[in-house]
């Protein structure tokens, strides 16, 4: 069987990370990787048995007029340009969140797909193909009419990250205008659109109000936490918390739904158990860890049950439903488009407010 011919931009950690995840796929090979530093390039190529690397993407694709699919996993600042590339050379597309660096962008390069001969294209937001969160959005249609839906995405890395070096702050030339509504804020407004649609009612939310804290005065890529409310139009709410300045977690995502029939929550969706209460008192849990034969687990999961996975996996199940186009959606360019504008919206309405005046406030109560 003649393989799926693929190859990666970018050589930095999350490169790494999908050539990880698409070892899973035999029928799937990375031919070639692509880094603006021709070292760089070089190690990762000899480090992961790669036969070709490249310092300029143009002459990867005039090279392999067999490609038949790229994975963009460099910088926010230069998704823009990766993408019209390989839409120019006909290839499928799976490019890393956030696809582009403001809305205009995205609708540039969706523009350029009806242009292009590239058969698929889609965004990468493991989050929502991870197990847990495809058993937790399985759950949601017995919630009935939703009322409200919270995502909280907590990391420290900020925190951590002064500590080690006074005034670390991230660089904006490589994540463009924010840090963590682009970083981490994108994957919460996606989970929210996620749960929207499970809910099969076609909520359409809008955003309502903002507050984001910055380091110093508002500038670019200097947001380091925010919460922001959108509404739907039947009156759902979503809220949604993220901060780059957890004092209590590193990495961990929260996710709580009401509705007029029981609320679904899950307190950390790298532990792999979710509850459910009934509006009538009934309760049932699902723990991945313990659920046994018994338990239905979504098909589309080709694991086996009592493994924890998390975002990993994530990654492995995006990678097999655009490859192999069984039952999963992937994240589309149009629902990428949908949450740069919330955060365009959230930008422009937002109040703000110092960090480190709430952090010392907090920590003085
Ligand atoms: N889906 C997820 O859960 C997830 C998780 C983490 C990161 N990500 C995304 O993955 C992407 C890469 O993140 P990472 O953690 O792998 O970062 P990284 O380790 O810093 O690697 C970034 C890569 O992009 C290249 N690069 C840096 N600045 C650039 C610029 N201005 N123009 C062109 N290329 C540039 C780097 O240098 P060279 O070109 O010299 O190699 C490197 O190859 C980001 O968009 C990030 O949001 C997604």
């Amino acid at each position: 069987m003649k393989k799926t011919q693929v190859a990666i931009v970018g050589a930095g950690r999350i490169a790494r990370v999908h050539w990880m995840a698409l070892r899973w796929l035999p029928e799937v090979e990375v031919i070639a990787v692509v880094s603006r530093t021709r070292q760089r390039a070089e190690d990762f190529s000899v480090r992961h048995g790669i036969p070709h690397f490249y310092t300029d993407e143009k002459q990867l694709y005039r090279d392999h007029p067999e490609l038949q699919s790229v994975h963009i996993c460099n910088s926010n600042s230069a998704h823009r340009d990766s993408v019209i590339h390989a839409l120019d050379a006909g290839v499928s597309v799976l490019c890393e969140k956030p696809l582009g660096t403001s809305s205009r962008q995205i609708q540039e390069m969706t523009a350029r797909v009806s242009e292009s001969k590239s058969a698929s294209q889609a965004v990468c937001f493991p989050y929502r193909l991870s197990p847990t969160f495809q058993k937790f959005q399985s759950w949601v249609s017995r919630l009935g009419t939703l009322r409200s839906i919270r995502v909280s995405y907590e990391q420290s890395s900020w925190i951590r990250r002064q500590s080690e070096s006074v005034g670390w702050m991230p660089d904006a030339n490589s994540y463009g205008p924010s840090y963590v509504m682009a970083d981490i804020g994108c994957h919460a407004l996606d989970l929210v659109q996620a749960l929207a649609a499970a809910s099969g009612s076609g909520l359409n939310f809008s955003m309502q109000s903002a507050v984001i804290d910055y380091a110093g005065k508002p500038s670019a890529c200097s947001d380091i936490a925010a919460s922001v409310s959108l509404e739907a139009s039947g009156g759902c709410i979503a809220q949604v918390e993220v901060t780059k300045a957890s004092q209590r977690a590193h990495n961990k995502i929260s996710i709580e739904v009401q509705g007029e029939q029981g609320t679904l929550s899950c307190e950390n969706l790298f532990s792999e158990r979710i509850e459910f209460r009934g509006a009538d008192g009934r309760q049932e849990s699902w723990d991945r860890g313990q659920a046994d034969s018994r338990t239905p687990v979504p098909d589309s999961l080709s694991f086996p049950l009592a493994h924890p996975e998390g975002w990993f996996s994530g990654f492995a199940n995006l990678f097999e439903a655009f490859y192999r186009k069984g039952s999963l959606q992937t994240p589309t360019f149009a629902e990428s488009l949908r949450v740069s504008e919330w955060i365009e919206d959230a930008f422009r309405q937002a109040s703000y407010r110092d960090i480190q005046e709430r952090l010392t406030r907090e920590s003085t109560r």
